[in-house]
């Protein structure tokens, strides 16, 4: 798992505040939380803890490209991420274009048909990382219960005002229907106890909200 704790120290120091500002539970589907760890417009630090069932995550299932270029580190379980791309001979997806009610946008809305082919599949253990496009297409798969995931997000080189996208099979657009909610504290300080109890010795949670190695 040493691996793992180079990554981590990216996050050792964390504003708890800041992270119950930016953070969710239950982000889509109940038992999937993400927690914002720490936040500028360069670089964004992310947790997410798959517990529940991650077949119905919208950002999950279905193929989709992302505002910025990102790092992901399995640090807990096993994911796969698989990459794709537009082929004439690949298989028919629904596009929608994702213009995010955070900042004003209508959420999902149809813009025509693409036909996607997998390119490349890899299989992630603790201490694996890999880097994505923010133009790349790609859907996750969880390996494992228990996962953990943490990313790296850049600065964003989709302006906000421009659509990212998002494939479906099916002709309806994912559902965002949120059983998601914000943490409080006490919460996030449980979740990181937990999360540091299982990562092993080298961290420590302390009173004033700092990971310390
Ligand atoms: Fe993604």
């Amino acid at each position: 798992m040493n691996a793992n704790f180079d990554a981590l120290k990216l996050v050792q120091r964390v504003d708890i505040d800041e992270v119950v500002a930016n953070s969710f539970k239950d982000y889509h589907v109940k038992g999937f939380d993400y927690l914002c760890m720490r936040r500028s417009p360069t670089e964004t630090y992310k947790l997410y803890f798959f517990n529940g069932d991650v077949t119905r995550l919208p950002e999950v299932v279905n193929p989709h490209d992302h505002r910025y270029d990102f790092r992901t580190w399995t640090i807990c379980g096993a994911s796969e991420n698989v990459w794709f791309d537009r082929d004439p001979k690949g298989e028919r997806f629904e596009r929608f274009e994702y213009r995010t009610k955070l900042n004003g946008g209508n959420g999902f809305s149809w813009a025509g048909t693409d036909y996607l082919k997998e390119t490349l599949r890899g299989r992630f253990r603790p201490g694996d990382r890999y880097d994505m496009r923010a133009e790349d297409f790609h859907t996750i798969r969880i390996a494992e219960n228990e996962t953990v995931l943490m990313l790296l997000q850049k600065e964003d080189v989709v302006p906000v005002d421009k659509p990212t996208l998002t494939f479906t099979r099916e002709k309806e657009p994912p559902s965002l229907d949120g059983l998601y909610s914000r943490f409080t504290a006490d919460e996030v300080v449980k979740i990181l106890s937990n999360f540091e109890e299982r990562v092993g010795q080298g961290f420590r949670f302390h009173a004033s909200m700092e990971l310390v190695a």
